[in-house]
C-alpha cells in the first residue's frame, strides 16, 4: 500500500521555482485551463517538468519527438517548442475526445503545423510507426499506461537511432516500485521497465526520483547506444 506521503512545501517549491525559471505562458495556462474545463485528469506534467523535458530535447537537438500519451497536450505544447523550425513531432493518444481537447490547445498553442496525434491504442499505432518511412525520433517521452512500459521501450528502441533520449514519466509511485506485491496495478508494468534494462547493453539509463506538485514519483532517463 502506498503510503500517500506528501509535504506542503513540495508544492510551494516548485511555485517558487516556476516563479524564478519558468513564468507565466498565456498558451501553456490556455491549456490547462481547457483541460480542466473539459473534465480531463488533472496529470499532465508540471511546469518545471515540462521545462525539463523542453531543455533535455533541445539538449538534444531533437527534429523528430515522439511522445506516448498526449492527454490536452500540454507537455506536447513543451516538446513542440524545442524542435526547429522543421521539426515534427508525434503524439500518440488512446481517448479521441482527450485527442480533441490536445489538438485545440496545441494549434492554440501556435505549434499546430509541427504536432500530428494519432488516435488509437499506443502499442498499434507504435506498431504502424515502425513500419512506416522515417522511423526514427531524436527524443521520445513516454508517459502513457504503465502497464505497457516494457512494452513502448521494445517499440522506442525500433525507432531510435544511437544517440536518441527517452524519457519514462512516474517510474518511482511514491516508492512502490520496489514493492513486488503492491497494491497498485501500475507497479508490474513500471517493474518490468526496469527489468528489461537491467543489463541491457543498448540502452544507458537512471532514474530520479522527484517531490513536487505531483507529489513523489520519478523519471527514467536513457540514452540509446
Ligand atoms: C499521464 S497522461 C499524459 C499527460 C501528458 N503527457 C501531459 O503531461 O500533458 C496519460 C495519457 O495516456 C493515455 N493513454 C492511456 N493508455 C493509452 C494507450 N494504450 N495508448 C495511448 N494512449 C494511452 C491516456 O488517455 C492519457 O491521456
Amino acid at each position: 500500500m502506498a503510503l500517500a506521503v506528501s509535504d506542503p512545501r513540495w508544492s510551494a517549491v516548485d511555485d517558487y521555482i516556476a516563479g524564478k525559471l519558468i513564468g507565466e505562458d498565456a498558451a501553456l495556462a490556455a491549456a490547462l485551463a481547457d483541460n480542466r474545463r473539459a473534465g480531463l485528469p488533472a496529470i499532465d506534467v508540471s511546469p518545471a517538468q515540462g521545462k525539463l523535458l523542453q531543455l533535455l530535447a533541445k539538449g538534444v537537438g531533437a527534429r523528430r519527438i515522439l511522445e506516448i500519451g498526449t492527454l490536452g497536450g500540454y507537455s506536447t505544447i513543451w516538446l513542440a517548442r524545442a524542435l526547429e523550425p522543421d521539426g515534427r513531432l508525434v503524439t500518440l493518444e488512446l481517448d479521441p475526445a482527450y485527442a480533441a481537447v490536445a489538438r485545440m490547445n496545441i494549434d492554440q498553442a501556435g505549434v499546430g503545423d509541427l504536432v500530428e496525434i494519432r488516435i488509437g491504442p499506443a502499442c498499434d499505432t507504435l506498431a504502424d510507426l515502425c513500419g512506416g518511412d522515417d522511423a526514427s525520433f531524436d527524443f521520445i517521452f513516454v508517459d502513457a499506461d504503465k502497464e505497457n512500459y516494457a512494452a513502448y521501450l521494445g517499440y522506442a528502441i525500433r525507432l531510435s537511432r544511437p544517440g536518441t533520449m527517452l524519457v519514462f514519466d512516474n517510474v518511482v509511485r511514491e516508492g512502490e516500485v520496489m514493492n513486488p506485491q503492491s497494491d497498485d496495478p501500475k507497479v508490474p508494468g513500471t517493474r518490468q521497465l526496469y527489468d528489461a534494462l537491467q543489463d541491457n547493453r543498448r540502452i544507458d539509463a537512471t532514474a530520479i526520483q522527484t517531490v513536487g506538485s505531483k507529489k513523489w514519483d520519478g523519471f527514467l532517463l536513457a540514452l540509446v547506444q
